[in-house]
């Protein structure tokens, strides 16, 4: 424990993907170990620290901009300490350094382990305190790789607090990724394919249980090639569920993200086995167009992703499925785009994330292949996706009226919140009606917004469904569990 920070506050501001947002709350459980503690506002820290994404140029650009922010803030408060920690740290230290001298520390991913050190020799003014790995080791195969991983440490520090827990929590069971899709910075900034050992995993379950947790998400790059090795055999993502299922006290259990090129139909009967395994799988697709796919170096094809979504549908039929596209990658022409269009149309989603193409320095496809497609015609190409799915959500969620589903209550709606806001004048009916909102999520992972009582946070509840939008269920409780 390192007194010096005792009485320090720091505020963490979180850019990116799940994993990042896991980081996050493994750091602050080291700081707040150190002495420090966590506030709400920038401008009230003695230590800021932006944990960013590179998987984006835009994402990367979020940065700079509040970094310039905090420059200003900095000014007001020379003290005050600024570390810019994660993905990009790690793709870009000279860039920020240059761009953003006032940055104190920089902190790769893979380095998170020796985040305090690194804040304790910028304090003590040897600045910016900078540690990011480089080179990445690949050399040892995936499944032997995990062991005497430096960052264990920080996954194994985590300490679930009773008080606050929510409902859900993520656990890390892989970092980084081999899959080296030509437009991907995450290999580059998260490293090789590592899986973490399973008794890790369920241990962590297990305090996470005991601390009040009911839904895990299990998180991994490419999670379906979980593999680690312990004498002759090698345990994979299927035994990892059936070991997970079994800690008591957990009710749901979600694993993200598949990667279609190799997914296993072992894996789609864990799901159907073991009830409480959630029937949701987010399956990015990435292109409807081979031609595409095969630039992306994705290593898998239509017919592939095709007839793997018809198996899961076949061995888990209550499945709902989310996916991934890029929108404009190099070469992307009418037809493709049509192509990933009649892909959506087939597929079903529930839901889809789309973005546009964004050359990543260092990857294969920024070196070799141009960023031909305009803006104006990606951003087309993006509304007309998101157009064609959300004409598919809203007749799906349209049979779903009547039915009663099972909801784990995340918190007070969006308009819970608002009209919960201290200082609102008296509430008429319809602010009544607003304060008790609550919003939580199906087995299936389809957001549910309904009436009820205070004190459903945290619980399984029972919804029965009187209306739907396309990206909204809305309905009204009567049994919770
Ligand atoms: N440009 C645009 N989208 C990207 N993604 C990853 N790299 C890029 C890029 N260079 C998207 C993929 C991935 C998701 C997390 O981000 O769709 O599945
Ligand atoms: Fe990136 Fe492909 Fe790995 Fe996903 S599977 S993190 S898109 S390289």
């Amino acid at each position: 424990m390192t007194n010096a920070a005792s009485g320090q506050t720091v505020y963490l501001e979180t850019f990116g993907c799940q994993m990042n947002v896991l980081d996050s709350e493994l750091v602050l459980g080291e700081l707040r170990a150190a002495g420090y503690t966590p506030v709400d506002a920038a401008d009230e820290a003695d230590l800021v620290l932006i944990n960013t994404c590179s998987v984006r140029q835009r994402a990367e650009e979020k940065v700079h901009s509040r970094l310039g922010e905090l420059n200003r803030c900095k000014q007001q408060r020379p003290d005050m300490m600024i570390g810019v920690i994660g993905c990009m740290a790690e793709r870009d230290a000279e860039g920020i350094r240059q761009r953003a001298p006032h940055v104190d520390v920089l902190c790769g991913p893979g380095e998170l382990g020796s985040l305090l050190a690194l804040i304790d020799q910028a304090r003590s003014g040897d600045r910016p305190a900078v540690a990011v790995t480089r080179d990445w080791s690949r050399r040892e195969p995936a499944a032997r790789r995990a062991r005497d991983d430096g960052l264990e440490a920080l996954d194994r520090s985590r300490r679930p607090d009773r008080a606050g827990s929510p409902a859900q929590a993520y656990i890390r069971v892989q970092r980084g990724c081999d899959k080296f899709c030509s437009y991907c910075v995450v290999p580059f900034v998260r490293g090789p394919e590592r899986s973490r050992p399973p008794d890790h995993v369920v241990e962590e379950a297990r305090r996470l249980a005991d601390a009040g947790v009911v839904e895990i998400t299990l998180l991994g790059q490419s999670i379906n090639s979980y593999a680690y090795e312990m004498g002759d055999r090698v345990v994979r993502l299927p035994d990892l569920l059936v070991q997970v299922h079994d800690v008591p006290g957990i009710r749901r259990l979600r694993f993200v993200t598949s990667f279609p090129g190799d997914f296993d139909a072992s894996i789609l009967r864990a799901m159907r086995d073991l009830p409480n395994v959630c029937e949701y799988l987010h399956l990015p697709a990435q292109s409807g167009s081979d031609r595409i796919l095969s630039a992306m170096r994705r290593d898998h094809t239509v017919d592939h992703y095709n007839a793997l979504v018809d198996q899961a549908r076949r061995i888990v039929p209550g499945i709902t499925l989310a996916g991934d596209f890029i929108v404009g990658f190099s070469g992307e022409t009418e037809a493709d785009h049509q192509a990933s269009c009649e892909l959506i149309r087939r597929t079903r989603y529930k839901n889809i994330f789309v973005f546009k193409y964004s050359p990543r320095p260092g990857t294969v496809a920024d070196r070799n292949l141009p960023d031909d497609v305009p803006m104006d015609v990606k951003r087309r190409r993006n509304h007309e996706l998101l157009a064609i799915q959300a004409e598919i959500a809203a007749a799906h969620n349209q049979t779903m009226i009547g039915q009663r589903v099972e909801v784990l209550v995340e918190g007070y709606s969006k308009a819970a919140v608002k009209a919960r806001q201290p200082g609102r004048p008296a509430s008429d009916r319809s602010d009544w009606r607003s304060e008790h909102q609550f919003v939580g999520r199906t087995g299936g992972d389809q957001i549910v917004v309904f009436d009820g009582d205070a004190d459903l946070i945290g619980r399984l509840v029972t919804v029965e469904i009187a209306s739907a939008t396309d990206l909204t269920l809305h309905g009204r409780a009567y049994e919770t569990s």
